[in-house]
């Protein structure tokens, strides 16, 4: 049983009065606990594909279906509800809010579904930062640390929900070969231990070889799905 489904997926863009259709009409089938890497050369969609797949962007044409929910039939309320419990985002600038503590970072989409209390939120977050090996940077402001150890705090903050999948927008992209390697792992283990699908676009073809499926786009179709 497939985690997401697309139909005949398009997406247009207009500027200047002119269309340019950037998706031009995907069909896809994920199943779940893979990681899943999308490949191409730049300006090939890889991006504007996430945007979609992953619910941020609404516009655009033919069917998303993620966990047998079809996201057209969902309202702009169901749609934010259905991210937060669900989906979990790592992009490569990783917009953690530099001022705030690592341990504050994690634990805000937590705080904001209400599942947890607040100590439960916070035990669960030193979990999560610990798993990560950053249990020594918690008390740290976040503008305080690499950029690897940031890359990997917004791991752990897309994690703390247990969404369902994970997409991420080169996560390993700003990170040297050594900090890299250790986040692809991190994903791979998760996949193996919690049954999550994680979704991620890379320039690294050498990763790329290690994911279960890889879908590779170009001007805006799958040319292959290896
Ligand atoms: N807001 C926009 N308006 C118009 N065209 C856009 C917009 N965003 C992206 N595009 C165009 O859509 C195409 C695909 O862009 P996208 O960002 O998905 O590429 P990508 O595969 O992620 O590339 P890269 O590897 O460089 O990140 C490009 O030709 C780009 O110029
Ligand atoms: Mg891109």
């Amino acid at each position: 049983m497939a985690i997401i489904t697309t139909e005949n997926l398009t997406k247009t863009f207009r500027s200047n009065g002119n269309d340019f259709q950037v998706l031009r009409g995907i069909n896809l089938s994920i199943e779940p606990a893979q990681l899943i890497a999308i490949v191409g050369s730049s300006g090939s969609g890889k991006s504007t594909l996430l945007y979609v797949l992953s619910t941020l962007d609404t516009n655009y044409d033919g069917t998303i279906v993620i966990n047998d929910t079809n996201l057209k039939s969902l309202s702009a309320n169901q749609l934010s509800d259905f991210r937060n419990r669900e989906i979990g985002f790592v992009f490569q600038f990783h917009y953690l809010l530099p001022e705030f503590t690592v341990l504050e970072n994690v634990s805000l989409p937590a705080l904001k579904l209400g599942r947890l209390s607040a100590d439960e939120v916070e035990q669960a977050s030193l979990d999560e930062l610990d798993r990560l090996g950053l249990k020594d940077q918690a008390y740290k402001k976040a503008s305080q640390l690499s950029g690897g150890q940031m890359q990997r705090v917004a791991i752990a903050r897309a994690l703390i929900n247990r969404p369902r999948i994970i997409f991420g927008d080169e996560p390993t992209g700003n990170l040297d070969s050594v900090n890299g390697r250790l986040v692809f792992d991190i994903f791979k283990d998760l996949v193996r231990t919690t049954g999550q699908t994680i979704i991620v676009v890379t320039h690294d073809s050498a990763l790329a070889k290690e994911a279960d499926q890889i879908i590779m786009l170009k001007d805006g179709l799958v040319v292959s799905a290896l």
